[in-house]
């Protein structure tokens, strides 16, 4: 009898650390940043953050991770003579802190292979639009002018394409008739924030795993 072996490729993922060690990579206003580190004061959440790092100077988001007493750090892309070494200077930096999980909550550069291959299955990111729809730094503006009822945030594991891993978790927010993009950006913020805080927490108390385009957390797929 001929019987086909079916190859399983699944990746099972626990936090090596308790509270796991979170690194996060902000470009902006870090606000999502910013409600990780509020949840990460009770102690039952299972995670902190060791670190915030920006590919930009000055932001509000590594104000923030300061006044609160978080080591940072910045590499502006400019700085540096290749795209290459600019990754690796990113890559290097977070290894530095050896994380459990790397969120990218507003980090508007696409982290090349090598970055991914340090952290392999351990990068996630938060993106306010409902993928595959409106990838990119546009999604609201995109989500509004092409008239969808319905958009929201999507919360995936990074690989090396835009937008393109595979999802762990949705979240929907309607689109108003009246809404204009900051109005719809700031409502899909709202419900991002709440998803990624839940999410995040999830992962690092119950561990995570992805199988190909599937992935989730939680109770671990057999
Ligand atoms: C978030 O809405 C996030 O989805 C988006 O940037 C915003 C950052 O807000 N990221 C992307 O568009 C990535 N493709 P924040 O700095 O206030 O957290």
């Amino acid at each position: 009898m001929n019987v086909e072996k079916k190859q399983i490729d699944r990746r099972c993922i626990f936090p090596a650390h308790r509270p796991a060690r979170l690194v996060v990579l902000v470009s902006g206003t870090g606000s999502n940043m910013k409600a990780i580190l509020d949840a990460s004061l009770d102690e039952g959440y299972g995670a902190h953050i060791v670190a915030v790092g920006s590919d930009r100077n000055g932001t509000k988001g590594i104000e923030i991770a300061r006044q609160a007493g978080i080591p940072t750090f910045e590499h502006q892309l400019k700085d540096f003579d290749s795209r290459e070494e600019w990754n690796a200077a990113m890559r290097d930096s977070v290894r530095e802190y050896v994380p459990d999980l790397v969120i990218l909550a507003g980090f508007l550069k696409i982290l090349n292979e090598d970055f991914l291959k340090a952290f392999p299955s351990r990068v996630i990111n938060t993106h306010n639009a409902l993928l595959p729809s409106f990838p990119g730094i546009h999604g609201p503006k995109d989500a509004l002018e092409y008239g969808v009822k319905i958009t929201g945030a999507t919360i995936f594991l990074v690989d090396p394409g835009i937008d393109t891993g595979a999802i762990l978790a949705q979240v929907t927010c309607p689109v108003r008739d009246d809404d204009t993009e900051e109005s719809l950006l700031e409502r899909i913020k709202e419900v991002e924030r709440k998803q990624l805080v839940d999410v995040v927490g999830h992962m690092v108390r119950e561990g995570w795993w992805q199988e190909g385009r599937k992935a989730s957390f939680g109770s671990i797929k057999r």
